[in-house]
Protein backbone atom coordinates (compact mmCIF):
# COMPACT_ATOMS: atom_id res chain seq x y z
CA UNK A 1 0.00 0.00 0.00
CA UNK A 2 1.35 3.18 -0.19
CA UNK A 3 1.12 6.38 2.06
CA UNK A 4 0.53 9.22 0.18
CA UNK A 5 -3.16 9.85 -1.89
CA UNK A 6 -2.77 10.86 -4.63
CA UNK A 7 -5.84 10.69 -6.82
CA UNK A 8 -7.81 13.68 -6.51
CA UNK A 9 -10.69 12.79 -9.21
CA UNK A 10 -14.15 10.92 -9.40
CA UNK A 11 -13.50 11.08 -12.69
CA UNK A 12 -11.37 9.73 -15.60
CA UNK A 13 -11.01 10.07 -19.12
CA UNK A 14 -11.04 6.53 -20.78
CA UNK A 15 -7.96 6.07 -23.78
CA UNK A 16 -8.38 10.17 -23.27
CA UNK A 17 -12.35 10.40 -24.15
CA UNK A 18 -12.89 7.56 -26.27
CA UNK A 19 -16.49 8.82 -26.84
CA UNK A 20 -16.01 12.01 -28.13
CA UNK A 21 -13.01 12.11 -30.11
CA UNK A 22 -11.14 8.86 -31.61
CA UNK A 23 -9.46 6.81 -28.62
CA UNK A 24 -6.15 7.52 -27.38
CA UNK A 25 -5.18 10.28 -29.79
CA UNK A 26 -4.21 13.67 -28.60
CA UNK A 27 -7.33 15.14 -29.62
CA UNK A 28 -9.03 12.76 -27.49
CA UNK A 29 -7.21 14.30 -24.66
CA UNK A 30 -7.69 17.17 -25.40
CA UNK A 31 -11.30 16.23 -25.56
CA UNK A 32 -11.32 14.47 -22.15
CA UNK A 33 -9.86 17.78 -20.48
CA UNK A 34 -12.63 20.05 -22.43
CA UNK A 35 -15.05 17.47 -20.93
CA UNK A 36 -13.85 18.32 -17.48
CA UNK A 37 -11.93 15.20 -16.95
CA UNK A 38 -8.33 16.04 -14.59
CA UNK A 39 -7.47 12.60 -15.52
CA UNK A 40 -7.02 10.68 -18.12
CA UNK A 41 -6.07 6.89 -18.99
CA UNK A 42 -3.95 5.70 -22.19
CA UNK A 43 -2.75 2.85 -23.14
CA UNK A 44 1.16 2.49 -23.96
CA UNK A 45 2.42 -0.40 -26.70
CA UNK A 46 5.68 -1.36 -27.30
CA UNK A 47 6.37 -1.90 -31.49
CA UNK A 48 9.21 -2.26 -33.28
CA UNK A 49 12.86 -0.75 -32.91
CA UNK A 50 11.78 -0.26 -29.05
CA UNK A 51 9.08 2.39 -30.24
CA UNK A 52 6.45 3.22 -27.57
CA UNK A 53 3.21 4.38 -28.82
CA UNK A 54 -0.35 4.95 -27.13
CA UNK A 55 -2.45 2.35 -29.00
CA UNK A 56 -5.14 -0.39 -27.82
CA UNK A 57 -5.16 -2.96 -30.19
CA UNK A 58 -3.09 -5.79 -31.26
CA UNK A 59 -3.95 -4.72 -34.75
CA UNK A 60 -3.31 -1.56 -36.54
CA UNK A 61 -6.76 -2.22 -38.71
CA UNK A 62 -9.50 -1.22 -36.13
CA UNK A 63 -8.42 2.53 -35.14
CA UNK A 64 -5.72 3.19 -37.89
CA UNK A 65 -5.73 3.44 -41.95
CA UNK A 66 -2.98 0.72 -41.60
CA UNK A 67 -3.03 -3.12 -40.98
CA UNK A 68 -1.48 -5.58 -39.47
CA UNK A 69 0.24 -6.38 -36.10
CA UNK A 70 0.74 -3.84 -34.11
CA UNK A 71 4.19 -5.29 -32.10
CA UNK A 72 5.86 -5.59 -35.59
CA UNK A 73 5.05 -1.73 -36.89
CA UNK A 74 7.62 0.53 -37.21
CA UNK A 75 7.68 4.01 -35.45
CA UNK A 76 8.39 5.50 -38.93
CA UNK A 77 5.39 3.67 -40.80
CA UNK A 78 3.21 4.26 -37.49
CA UNK A 79 3.83 7.79 -37.66
CA UNK A 80 2.66 8.27 -41.42
CA UNK A 81 -0.98 6.61 -40.53
CA UNK A 82 -4.19 8.00 -39.50
CA UNK A 83 -5.81 7.53 -36.59
CA UNK A 84 -8.43 10.22 -36.56
CA UNK A 85 -10.72 9.34 -40.09
CA UNK A 86 -12.00 5.90 -39.10
CA UNK A 87 -13.83 8.06 -36.40
CA UNK A 88 -15.40 10.72 -37.81
CA UNK A 89 -14.76 13.50 -40.72
CA UNK A 90 -13.75 16.11 -37.67
CA UNK A 91 -10.49 14.09 -37.05
CA UNK A 92 -8.73 13.32 -40.44
CA UNK A 93 -5.07 13.34 -39.87
CA UNK A 94 -4.54 12.50 -36.31
CA UNK A 95 -1.69 10.51 -35.74
CA UNK A 96 -1.24 7.93 -33.10
CA UNK A 97 0.76 9.52 -30.60
CA UNK A 98 4.12 8.65 -28.88
CA UNK A 99 4.39 8.32 -25.44
CA UNK A 100 6.59 11.27 -25.22
CA UNK A 101 3.87 13.13 -27.43
CA UNK A 102 1.31 12.37 -24.83
CA UNK A 103 3.32 12.69 -21.94
CA UNK A 104 4.20 15.80 -23.46
CA UNK A 105 0.18 17.02 -24.41
CA UNK A 106 -1.25 15.21 -20.85
CA UNK A 107 0.96 17.99 -18.73
CA UNK A 108 0.82 20.71 -20.44
CA UNK A 109 -2.79 20.38 -19.91
CA UNK A 110 -2.46 19.82 -16.07
CA UNK A 111 -4.24 16.39 -16.51
CA UNK A 112 -3.22 13.65 -14.19
CA UNK A 113 -2.36 10.57 -16.02
CA UNK A 114 -3.24 6.58 -15.88
CA UNK A 115 -0.57 4.81 -17.59
CA UNK A 116 -2.12 0.99 -18.87
CA UNK A 117 0.88 -0.98 -19.87
CA UNK A 118 -0.56 -3.32 -22.93
CA UNK A 119 1.51 -6.41 -23.40
CA UNK A 120 2.36 -9.29 -25.78
CA UNK A 121 3.52 -12.15 -23.67
CA UNK A 122 7.28 -11.83 -24.01
CA UNK A 123 7.19 -8.52 -24.10
CA UNK A 124 7.15 -7.70 -20.62
CA UNK A 125 10.04 -7.34 -20.29
CA UNK A 126 11.37 -5.09 -22.84
CA UNK A 127 8.34 -2.59 -22.25
CA UNK A 128 8.30 -2.12 -18.53
CA UNK A 129 12.23 -1.04 -18.23
CA UNK A 130 11.12 1.30 -21.60
CA UNK A 131 8.12 3.12 -20.10
CA UNK A 132 10.04 3.54 -16.80
CA UNK A 133 12.72 5.32 -18.92
CA UNK A 134 10.89 7.33 -20.31
CA UNK A 135 8.71 8.55 -17.77
CA UNK A 136 12.01 8.81 -15.64
CA UNK A 137 12.76 11.80 -18.63
CA UNK A 138 9.75 13.18 -19.45
CA UNK A 139 6.77 12.86 -16.47
CA UNK A 140 7.96 15.73 -13.92
CA UNK A 141 5.17 14.50 -11.26
CA UNK A 142 4.96 11.56 -9.77
CA UNK A 143 1.80 12.26 -7.63
CA UNK A 144 0.00 12.92 -10.82
CA UNK A 145 0.59 9.27 -12.29
CA UNK A 146 -0.67 5.98 -11.95
CA UNK A 147 0.76 2.97 -13.92
CA UNK A 148 -2.27 -0.02 -14.35
CA UNK A 149 -1.65 -3.60 -15.97
CA UNK A 150 -3.82 -6.60 -16.22
CA UNK A 151 -0.43 -8.27 -16.15
CA UNK A 152 1.01 -8.65 -12.76
CA UNK A 153 4.29 -9.68 -13.75
CA UNK A 154 4.73 -6.34 -15.69
CA UNK A 155 3.87 -4.45 -12.47
CA UNK A 156 6.31 -6.56 -10.65
CA UNK A 157 8.84 -5.30 -12.79
CA UNK A 158 7.80 -1.57 -12.37
CA UNK A 159 7.75 -2.18 -8.22
CA UNK A 160 10.90 -3.85 -8.75
CA UNK A 161 12.69 -1.32 -10.69
CA UNK A 162 11.11 1.82 -8.88
CA UNK A 163 9.28 1.05 -5.69
CA UNK A 164 7.65 5.33 -5.67
CA UNK A 165 5.53 4.36 -8.50
CA UNK A 166 1.82 3.96 -7.54
CA UNK A 167 0.89 0.60 -8.91
CA UNK A 168 -2.76 -0.24 -10.16
CA UNK A 169 -3.83 -3.74 -10.37
CA UNK A 170 -6.11 -4.29 -13.32
CA UNK A 171 -8.63 -7.02 -12.85
CA UNK A 172 -11.70 -7.99 -15.07
CA UNK A 173 -13.02 -9.85 -12.53
CA UNK A 174 -11.01 -9.41 -9.14
CA UNK A 175 -9.87 -13.13 -8.59
CA UNK A 176 -9.44 -14.97 -5.07
CA UNK A 177 -5.55 -14.07 -4.47
CA UNK A 178 -5.99 -10.46 -5.53
CA UNK A 179 -4.58 -9.33 -1.52
CA UNK A 180 -1.44 -10.95 -2.53
CA UNK A 181 -0.70 -9.23 -5.60
CA UNK A 182 -0.99 -6.41 -4.24
CA UNK A 183 1.02 -6.97 -1.48
CA UNK A 184 3.87 -7.96 -4.01
CA UNK A 185 3.59 -4.87 -5.43
CA UNK A 186 3.17 -2.42 -2.61
CA UNK A 187 -0.25 -1.69 -5.22
CA UNK A 188 -2.30 2.05 -4.83
CA UNK A 189 -4.96 0.75 -6.68
CA UNK A 190 -7.43 -1.55 -7.72
CA UNK A 191 -9.08 -0.80 -11.20
CA UNK A 192 -11.43 -3.86 -12.36
CA UNK A 193 -14.56 -4.02 -14.49
CA UNK A 194 -17.39 -2.44 -12.63
CA UNK A 195 -20.10 -4.81 -14.34
CA UNK A 196 -18.40 -7.99 -12.97
CA UNK A 197 -17.71 -6.34 -9.18
CA UNK A 198 -19.49 -7.23 -6.30
CA UNK A 199 -20.53 -5.42 -2.72
CA UNK A 200 -18.24 -7.74 -1.16
CA UNK A 201 -15.27 -7.21 -3.24
CA UNK A 202 -15.63 -3.79 -3.26
CA UNK A 203 -15.91 -3.40 0.78
CA UNK A 204 -12.87 -6.27 1.10
CA UNK A 205 -10.37 -4.05 -1.47
CA UNK A 206 -11.55 -0.72 0.76
CA UNK A 207 -11.33 -2.08 4.21
CA UNK A 208 -7.91 -3.47 2.77
CA UNK A 209 -6.78 0.41 2.44
CA UNK A 210 -6.56 -0.12 -1.93
CA UNK A 211 -8.21 2.48 -3.94
CA UNK A 212 -10.68 1.21 -6.11
CA UNK A 213 -11.33 2.27 -10.20
CA UNK A 214 -14.06 1.12 -12.45
CA UNK A 215 -13.84 0.91 -15.93
CA UNK A 216 -15.81 1.49 -18.21
CA UNK A 217 -18.58 3.11 -16.95
CA UNK A 218 -21.11 5.71 -19.54
CA UNK A 219 -23.87 5.52 -18.08
CA UNK A 220 -23.89 7.01 -14.17
CA UNK A 221 -26.88 5.15 -13.08
CA UNK A 222 -25.01 1.64 -13.29
CA UNK A 223 -22.68 2.84 -11.12
CA UNK A 224 -24.75 4.48 -8.61
CA UNK A 225 -24.29 1.66 -6.84
CA UNK A 226 -20.86 1.39 -6.53
CA UNK A 227 -20.42 4.66 -5.10
CA UNK A 228 -21.86 3.43 -2.13
CA UNK A 229 -19.88 0.22 -1.64
CA UNK A 230 -16.56 2.33 -1.84
CA UNK A 231 -15.50 3.35 -5.66
CA UNK A 232 -13.28 6.12 -5.46
CA UNK A 233 -13.53 6.91 -9.36
CA UNK A 234 -14.78 5.89 -12.53
CA UNK A 235 -13.02 5.24 -15.56
CA UNK A 236 -15.64 6.57 -18.44
CA UNK A 237 -15.35 7.09 -22.36
CA UNK A 238 -17.62 10.13 -22.16
CA UNK A 239 -16.66 12.37 -18.63
CA UNK A 240 -19.27 14.99 -19.52
CA UNK A 241 -21.95 12.18 -18.20
CA UNK A 242 -20.22 12.50 -14.88
CA UNK A 243 -19.60 16.24 -14.84
CA UNK A 244 -22.68 16.23 -12.05
CA UNK A 245 -19.66 15.08 -9.84
CA UNK A 246 -17.54 17.78 -9.82
CA UNK A 247 -20.13 20.57 -10.13
O1 LIG B 1 -7.69 0.93 -17.52
C1 LIG B 1 -9.00 0.53 -17.70
C2 LIG B 1 -9.27 -0.01 -19.08
O2 LIG B 1 -8.62 0.79 -20.03
C3 LIG B 1 -8.86 -1.43 -19.23
O3 LIG B 1 -9.30 -2.01 -20.40
O4 LIG B 1 -9.07 -2.84 -22.67
O5 LIG B 1 -9.92 -0.55 -22.30
O6 LIG B 1 -7.53 -1.05 -21.92
P1 LIG B 1 -8.93 -1.58 -21.89
MG1 LIG C 1 -6.80 0.79 -21.12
Amino acid sequence: MKDNDILKTKVMGHRGAALLAPENTLASIRAAANAGATWVEVDVYLIAEGGLIIFHDDTLDRCTTGTGVTRDAHPVSVAELDAGSWFSAEFVGENVPTLLDALECIQSLGLGLNLEIKHDGADVENIVPAVLTVLRDHWQDNDNLMISSFNHAALRMCYDMDADRHLAQLYEEIPENWQAEMEAIKGYSVNCDYSRLTKAQAQAVKAAGYKLLCYTANDPQKVETHWAWGMDAVITDDPTKFAFLSA
